[in-house]
This record gives structure tokens, sequence and C-alpha cells, in this order.
């Protein structure tokens, strides 16, 4: 009982965590910063998008119906990075995405651990950690490229 209420709530954090990665992705898009950035982001606001549609079906199996997202972009970014965070122009995008894709490795290397006795969870939960450290990854490599850093 208190390990499916416990993976309940991390089936909903990992959900919020990968919906405002859409969001946050997906702002980008706007960006000016070029055709080859654009579909990167473009790329990655698929992928988390993937990511969070699995959560949500794991939850819905489970009888959790898909969670809300409410508050701005600012005020989740936040929540999640505990810090004020600038969210604006190119120069930050791939800086506060590091950022954000650090957390989630954290994160995801934490609940790999906790999903060992799930094993179709655990093999997903793999494939999303290295789905991030790719996305992590790229824009190092950006910023490095770009002098950005
Ligand atoms: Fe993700
Ligand atoms: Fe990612």
């Amino acid at each position: 009982m208190g390990k499916q209420k416990n993976l309940i709530s991390k089936l909903l954090a990992f959900y919020r965590l990968e919906e405002f990665q859409v969001a946050y992705y997906q702002a980008q898009l706007s960006s000016s910063e070029g055709e080859y950035f654009r579909r990167a982001f473009s790329r990655m606001v698929d992928i988390e998008n993937s990511h969070a549609q699995y959560f949500s079906r794991k939850l819905n199996q489970m009888g959790i119906p898909t969670p809300k997202i409410t508050g701005s972009l600012f005020t989740l970014a936040g929540s999640i990075l505990g810090e004020s965070v600038e969210l604006t122009g190119s120069l930050n995008a791939c800086k506060l995405g590091v950022a954000l894709e650090k957390h989630a490795l954290k994160e995801y290397r934490k609940f790999i651990i906790e999903a060992v006795d799930y094993p179709e969870l655990y093999n997903t939960l793999w494939q999303f950690y290295l789905d991030e450290e790719f996305h992590t990854l790229w824009m190092e490599d950006y910023l490095q490229k770009t002098n950005k850093k």
C-alpha cells in the first residue's frame, strides 16, 4: 500500500517535470537562433512529450486521472529548480535547459533504483534517462560551439 502510494506520487512528479520540459523547449522554438537550433529543440519537445505521455498512461492505468498543469513557466521553473530563473533569450535557453536536464537526471537516477521491482517501468526509466543525457550533451555542445558558455 505504502509502496503503491509512493509510486503514484513519483509518477505524478515525473509527469509534471516532463510537461514542464515540453513547455520550456516549446517556448524556445520562436528563438531567432536558426534552423539547426530550432530543429533540435523541436525534436526535444517531441521526446519530452512522449515521456510525459508515458507517465500519464501509467497513472491512468492505476486509476489516476492525468493532472492539470497550472502556473506560468516562471513559477514552474522556480519550483523545479528552486531559484529564480531567466527564461528568455536564446543565450539562456541552453543554460537553463542543461540545468533542467541535470535536475531530471538526478531524479531519474533515484527513481530507477526504486523501480527495480517493476521491470517495464525500470527499463523505460533507463531509456528516458539516456534521452535526457543526450539532450544535456547536445545543449552543452551547442554552448561550446557558439561560445555561449
Ligand atoms: Fe524527458
Ligand atoms: Fe530531456
